[in-house]
């Protein structure tokens, strides 16, 4: 998605924009673009592609300031081109802007615009900006006052980074939906919609809320709400450290993210179980009694989260007897769901600014719901709109892949699951005993499975020319399938589909040839015998079978041409151990492909935009 950067102090303009332009690479960009306020003019540098074609350009033609905006862009009006990129100025030059998210309204500003005689160049909404600012102060309107004036005006979720050339000393911002961050410095002040590019420079932090503009210069800073009224700006140490958004040597973030997952997994139980062995959220306390009334649980996300959800519906079910259901947000907030006051939605996000899954959020409080969020990033819109939100606690992702946060998800959702049960008296002290023992056992398990990532790398290079594949799984392990299967399409672009094994035979079926490879998820549980039959029926079809067994099976591993053991454990617990080999294998597969597993194309980190 697009990211912003804006910088006001006494280091060179150019490398402190393209450094943080860098560090948002990961969440996914066509082109990229600064705007650098020279002492008389603004001077504009773009260019489609990655950022090293802008730094070439720079090279080529460079720049000196000590103020500016800097812009990645995912195309959303318009393609990826060198007129579509950010930074979009008025046709004298002298406003330039970025700009996240979408201006819904956009169609009817520019048509008054150019009713009016404005000529746009571009075809992107966030054109319009510069233009209705240069009407606004054609008008007599001071700068501030036109500000407001537009930030009114402009529908949607969005965040905007402006510099004027009669105003060469500040940045101005403000946002009303989509993420910004001011960074604080020795007298320089920096802006970034990310945290991961102001972490080299800045200890102290502030995050925007909705409808809150300002400006910086290098020793100046300054927040007002949309109707003008001052507001003291928090400014928080930043915790992040650097090497969590480094690779450490692993050759992609995909790969080291996968193999975080061991660490991840101690780090969580250590937090989350104490001496008692009883499970902890301190940050639910308030919502304790709540809870415990709760009749129905939605649960709200999209692409993995959501697959993480699915397993989540299970555990909610079966532990804490609670009916829940599971639903992608870009549905449920445009069909009018039938909820209760007892209902309570779970929006499952790791970047916590999905645009459906906060709109999700919104449909909820429309409806007086109350909303428990499950995050990656605590300082995330989608957290601090809800009533309480738990922290998945898996760091920093950068891989457009979600891996590390998914397994931390589902493993939320299972403490959570039992804290609740637990609430209601519904697990008896030996049963919880024996449920956190063999929790404890899953980092353990898990290192294991990494240990043996290797054999995955091996078939990695017989998939190389494949042009569909099918992933079939049951019960907990049927999200496992789906999210096999999201996985290796976004990273290897071969087409792969996920299916319930009961479902397989009512149509999906016919797909089978000796070309396809059918991942069968067949653990060790109740439904084991049914997922044999569906690997009969496959063989039967000369399909190719790669199987996800328990350590010792014999049955399905027979039947397989390729097999990957997993660890023992209870069924509930597996979909967490039988997910990882399947994220060694697509990432493997992408890199065979000779794709980038970080940055596939078309795909963005976090996607803010409906
Ligand atoms: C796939 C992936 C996406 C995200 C989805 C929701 O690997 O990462 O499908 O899971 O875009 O994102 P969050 O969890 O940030 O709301």
């Amino acid at each position: 998605m697009c990211g912003i950067v804006g910088y006001a102090g006494n280091k060179n303009v150019e490398s402190v924009l393209i450094v943080g332009l860098a560090c948002l690479e990961y969440r996914g960009y066509d082109s990229a673009g600064i705007a650098v306020v020279d002492e008389d003019e603004i001077i504009i540098r773009k260019e489609k592609g990655k950022i090293k074609a802008l730094e070439a350009l720079l090279k080529e033609k460079p720049v000196k300031g000590k103020v500016g905006l800097g812009h990645t862009r995912w195309a959303t009006h318009g393609e990826p081109s060198r007129i579509n990129a950010h930074p979009h100025t008025n046709e004298k030059n002298t406003i330039a802007v970025v700009h996240n998210g979408i201006i819904e309204n956009y169609i009817d500003l520019k048509n008054e615009l150019q009713s009016k005689g404005y000529r746009f160049q571009s075809s992107t909404d966030t054109e319009i900006i510069p233009h209705l600012l240069n009407d606004e102060l054609k008008s007599g309107k001071k700068i501030d006052d036109a500000l407001m004036s537009i930030y009114k005006r402009i529908i949607g979720k969005w965040a905007i980074a402006v510099v004027f050339e009669s105003e060469p000393d500040k940045v101005f911002f403000a946002q009303d939906g989509a993420p910004l961050l001011i960074g604080k410095g020795k007298n320089e002040y920096f802006l970034a919609s990310d945290l991961s590019a102001l972490i080299r420079n800045c200890d102290e932090v502030a995050y925007l809320s909705s409808k809150q503009w300002g400006f910086f210069t290098k020793e100046q800073f300054q927040l007002f709400n949309f109707e003008g009224v001052k507001i003291e700006a928090e400014f928080k140490k930043q915790e992040l450290k650097w090497e969590e958004v480094d690779k450490i040597g692993f050759p992609h973030y995909m790969l080291k993210e996968i193999h975080e997952q061991t660490s991840i997994f101690r780090r969580v139980l250590e937090k989350r179980i104490n001496d008692k062995n009883e499970i902890e959220f301190t940050e639910l306390i308030a919502s304790k009694e709540f809870l415990t009334k709760v009749n129905r649980f939605v649960i709200q996300a999209a692409g993995t989260s959501l697959h993480s959800g699915m397993i989540g519906k299970h555990y909610l079910e079966q532990f804490a007897k609670v009916q829940t259901d599971t639903d992608m947000s870009s549905e449920f907030r445009y069909r009018n769901p039938v909820v209760e006051g007892d209902t309570m939605i779970i929006a499952i996000s790791q970047s916590g600014e999905t645009a459906d899954t906060l709109a999700s959020v919104h449909e909820a409080k429309a409806k007086f719901l109350k909303v428990i969020s499950m995050v990656n990033n605590v300082n995330s819109t989608i957290a601090r709109e809800s009533d309480a939100f738990i922290d998945t606690c898996a760091g920093v992702e950068i891989g457009v892949a979600s891996t590390k946060a998914f397994t931390a998800q589902v493993l939320h959702l299972f403490l959570f699951s039992i804290y609740l049960a637990r609430l209601k008296w519904m697990i008896t002290d030996e049963q919880m005993k024996e449920i956190v023992d063999e929790v404890k056992t899953l980092p353990t398990k898990i290192e294991s499975i990494l240990q043996r990532a290797s054999e995955i790398e091996k078939w990695a290079k017989d998939f190389v020319s494949s042009k569909d594949f099918v992933f079939l799984g049951r019960t907990y392990n049927h999200p496992i399938a789906l999210e096999g299967a999201l996985k290796l399409k976004e990273i290897s672009y071969i087409h792969a589909s996920g299916y319930a094994g009961g479902e397989f035979k009512h149509g999906p079926i016919a797909l089978i040839t000796s070309d396809v490879p059918v991942v069968c998820i067949a653990n060790k549980s109740e439904i084991y015998p049914k997922m044999i039959s569906n690997i009969q029926e496959i063989k039967a079809r000369n399909g190719k079978i790669i199987s996800i067994v328990t350590e010792g099976d014999t049955s399905a591993k027979s039947m397989s041409d390729y097999c990957f053991e997993i660890p023992d454990t209870h069924d509930f617990l597996s979909p967490i151990l039988s997910v990882i080999p399947l994220q060694l294998l697509s990432y493997y597969v992408s890199v065979a492909r000779s794709c980038n597993p970080d940055q596939p194309r078309n795909l963005a980190k976090a996607v803010t935009v409906e």
